[in-house]
C-alpha cells in the first residue's frame, strides 16, 4: 500500500538522533574522533575541528554517546529527536516544490531547491543550445552505472587555439554535499545568462563540471540520503554488500597512504588502485589534457566554510604556498564580504592544518600535484548552532551560490596576475 511504500524510504535512520557537538580543546577533539571510530558516528559535518559538528548516532550507540559527551566535558545538543521523520518531512517539501516548479514550467534552473541530475543536465543542454557561439556541452563518459558525466567548455574564442588560461570547477563528488552541484550551474549561469563580470568571460577559457558523481547523487534522491561515494561494484570481492569508492580518496596522489581504509563498507575507502572510478578518471583527463594553461582549479565540496590547499595527505605547504594562501585569503574575504550574519566566517589554510586531520588522494592535491598552480577544495557553508537546518537548508541555496561566484571571481583575476 501507500503508506508502506512512503514508510520505506529512509528506513535504515529509524530510531536515529543528531546531535551538534561542540568539542573546543585539542584532547576533546581528539577524544571525539576515538569516540567517533568506536560507536561507528556519522559526522556530517567536520568532526576533526574546533568548530561544532553535526552527527547522526544510531539508536544502540545513543545512551553511550551521550553519557561519554558528559564525562568528556563536551558540550552537544539534540539536533533531531527523530531523523527518519525529519528526511520524510524534506522530501515532501521536495516534492512540493517540484511539483510547484512545474506548474510554472521553469526554464530556467530554480535555486529555491535542491535539483535532481534530469533537471541539471537539462539546463546544461539549454543553455548549450541558446550559446551555441561560446558554448559546448560535453559527455565524458558514462558513470558506473551508466549516467552521463557532462560538463560545460565555455570559450568566447575558439576553446581548441589554447590560447586563454584556463579555470576548472566541479562538483558533486561527495553526493550528499547537495549544495555543491547548484555553485557550479551558478557560474554556468555568471557566464552565459547573467554576464556581470565580461572580463571572466573573455580572459579565458572555462570548463564546469557540476555534478561529478551523478550514480551517488541520485542515489541520495531515491534511497539513502547521506551516501558519499560511488556507486561502483567492480573493484572488489565485497563490493555487491557495500558499493562505492570516495572518490575524494581515490586520486592517484600518495594514494591510500593516509586518512583513507581499505574496507569497501568504510565512507572513506580507497579503492582498490588510484583511479579505479569512470568518475575521479574524468577529473583527471581534463586536468591532464589541459594542464598547460589551468591556472585554477577549485573542487567544491560541503559543509565548513573553508577554503583547503595542498598539502592535505601531510600537512606539508607546497612551493607555491605563499601564493595559494594570498589568493585563498582573497577569495574568502570576497565571499565573508557577502555572507550572512548566522553564516560562519570562512577560514582558510591548509587543507590538514585546517581540517585537522590528515587524508591522502583529493582532487586538490593530486592536481596541485601535476602542476596545476592554484588548486582548492571549497567546504561551502552549512551549520551552526541551532539556526540551520537538518542540511543546509534550500532557503540558502542563491545566498551560497552568489557569496561562491564571489570567491570565483576573485581567485580567478588573481590567477591571471600569477600565471
Ligand atoms: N572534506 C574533504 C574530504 O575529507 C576535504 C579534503 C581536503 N583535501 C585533502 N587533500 N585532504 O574529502
Ligand atoms: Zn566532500
Amino acid at each position: 500500500t501507500l503508506l508502506v511504500l512512503a514508510n520505506a524510504k529512509h528506513e535504515e535512520y529509524i530510531g536515529w538522533k543528531s546531535y551538534y557537538v561542540g568539542a573546543s580543546t585539542q584532547e576533546q577533539v581528539k577524544s571525539l574522533i576515538d569516540l567517533g571510530d568506536k560507536l561507528d558516528l556519522d559526522f556530517l559535518s567536520p568532526a576533526h575541528t574546533h568548530r561544532e559538528a553535526l552527527v547522526l548516532v544510531q539508536p544502540e550507540h545513543q545512551e553511550e554517546f551521550v553519557k561519554s559527551l558528559e564525562s568528556l566535558d563536551i558540550k552537544y545538543m539534540t539536533h533531531t529527536d527523530n531523523v527518519k521523520s525529519a528526511l520524510d518531512q524534506e522530501d515532501e517539501v521536495i516534492e512540493e516544490w517540484t511539483r510547484s516548479s512545474a506548474r510554472s514550467g521553469f526554464r530556467s534552473m530554480p535555486y529555491n531547491n535542491y535539483q535532481r541530475l534530469d533537471v541539471i543536465y537539462a539546463y546544461m543542454q539549454d543553455i548549450a543550445n541558446r550559446f551555441p557561439n561560446t558554448v559546448r556541452l560535453v559527455t565524458a563518459a558514462n558513470s558506473f552505472q551508466g549516467r552521463p558525466i557532462r560538463y560545460l567548455r565555455i570559450s568566447t574564442t575558439n576553446f581548441e587555439d589554447h590560447s586563454k588560461p584556463v579555470i576548472f570547477i566541479d562538483g558533486g563528488i561527495h553526493s550528499r554535499e547537495w549544495i555543491s552541484p547548484p555553485t557550479v550551474t551558478w557560474a554556468i549561469r555568471k557566464l552565459t545568462e547573467d554576464v556581470t563580470e565580461p572580463d571572466l568571460l573573455n580572459n579565458y577559457d572555462w570548463i564546469l563540471l557540476p555534478v561529478v558523481n551523478p550514480d551517488g547523487y541520485e542515489f541520495t534522491f531515491t534511497n539513502t540520503r547521506f551516501w558519499r561515494k560511488t556507486r561502483s561494484t567492480n573493484t572488489h570481492s565485497s563490493s555487491s554488500i557495500c558499493p562505492g569508492v570516495d572518490g575524494n580518496r581515490n586520486y592517484d596522489f600518495a594514494w591510500n597512504t593516509v586518512g583513507t581504509s581499505n574496507s569497501p563498507c568504510s565512507d572513506i575507502y580507497a579503492g582498490d588502485r588510484p583511479f579505479s572510478e569512470v568518475e575521479t578518471q574524468v577529473v583527471r583527463d581534463i586536468l591532464q589534457e589541459h594542464l598547460a594553461r589551468i591556472a585554477l582549479y577549485i573542487t567544491v565540496h560541503s559543509y565548513g566554510s573553508m577554503i583547503l590547499y595542498p598539502w592535505g595527505h601531510d600537512g606539508s605547504l607546497s612551493h607555491n604556498g605563499l601564493g595559494l594562501h594570498t589568493v585563498g585569503v582573497a577569495m574568502a574575504n570576497a565571499i565573508d564580504a557577502l555572507s550572512l550574519p548566522n553564516f560562519p566566517r570562512y577560514v582558510v589554510g591548509n587543507s590538514a592544518l585546517v581540517l585537522n586531520y590528515r587524508a591522502a588522494g583529493a582532487a586538490e592535491d593530486y592536481a596541485h600535484s601535476i602542476g596545476v598552480p592554484l588548486a582548492y577544495t571549497y567546504e561551502l557553508p552549512g551549520l551552526s548552532w541551532g539556526n540551520q537546518g537538518f542540511h543546509l537548508d534550500p532557503r540558502y541555496i542563491e545566498q551560497v551560490c552568489r557569496e561562491t561566484w564571489a570567491g570565483f571571481v576573485v581567485g580567478a583575476r588573481r590567477a591571471a596576475e600569477l600565471f
